[in-house]
């Protein structure tokens, strides 16, 4: 499963930068987007659902959609693949954990440098993002922010919206500087992170894809491990002794 040359250049490598996107949660039950048939946005159309319009036009229908998820979301575990992205961390003076999820299952396997670019699920603000609410009653209804009056909304980053402006420079700064980028459970259709394996190979890098299915990017990868994230990430921190 693991090559003898990988093993080379991850042993090499100094700055290791992770992208993760929602098949790396796939083996913990979380549904991914685009998969046929379980994909989220294969179910529910995400322009009624995912966009701050959609929100203005039915915040009662997106705030309940977000709950829910929010409720299978405490139900699930990280699996094998969050844990040893967590241990590979513990290798590299460098490492860098950038994620499309909300779900907060790397912090929850005990990843410390998590970069969170599309927001996280558990987080509740204003509809502006201005302020972050610590406690929320739903039970009549979307909650309004105690500070200023706005609905709230879940911290999510929506389909028409800016990214966190230092994560998303964060990740750039640190895919540039990357020895080694690996690219694990994301169809990469979506920008700007499916640019940042991009910018790590114009500065050098290593770039690995984790994916049982092609993707955008494979073509352009060094290395393609077409395996489920929760059983080529043990392997290889297993191969890395
Ligand atoms: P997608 O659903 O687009 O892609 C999931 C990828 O995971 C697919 O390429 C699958 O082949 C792969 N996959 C499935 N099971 C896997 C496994 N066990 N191991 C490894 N890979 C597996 O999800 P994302 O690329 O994360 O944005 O989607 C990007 C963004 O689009 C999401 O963050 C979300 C969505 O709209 C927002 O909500 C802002």
């Amino acid at each position: 499963m693991i090559s003898d040359q990988l093993i080379q250049v991850m042993k090499a490598a100094q700055t290791v930068v992770v992208l993760t996107g929602a098949g790396v949660s796939a083996e913990s039950g979380v549904p991914t987007f685009r998969d046929a048939l379980t994909g989220l946005w294969e179910n529910f159309d995400p322009m009624q659902l995912a966009t701050p319009e959609a929100f203005q036009a039915n915040p009662k229908l997106v705030w309940d959609w977000y709950a829910s998820r929010r409720e299978m979301l405490s139900a699930v575990k990280p699996n094998a693949g969050h844990y040893a992205l967590a241990a590979l961390e513990k290798l590299y003076p460098y490492f860098y954990l950038v994620t499309q999820n909300v779900d907060s299952l790397h912090q929850a396997a005990g990843s410390k440098t998590v970069i969170e670019l599309h927001g996280n699920l558990q987080r509740v603000c204003c509809f502006n993002k201005t302020h972050v609410a610590e406690s929320w009653d739903d039970s009549t209804g979307v909650p309004t922010c105690a500070t200023c009056g706005e609905l709230l909304r879940p911290d999510v980053v929506w389909f028409g919206e800016m990214l966190p402006e230092q994560a998303i420079e964060t990740a750039f700064t640190v895919s540039e500087a990357a020895d080694v980028f690996i690219s694990i459970g994301t169809s990469a259709e979506v920008q700007p992170a499916a640019s940042l394996p991009v910018y790590a190979l114009r500065g050098g890098a290593t770039f690995i894809e984790i994916n049982p299915d092609a993707t955008t990017l494979t073509n352009r990868a060094d290395f393609v491990l077409p395996y489920p994230s929760g059983e080529v990430l043990p392997a290889l921190v297993a191969a890395l002794g």
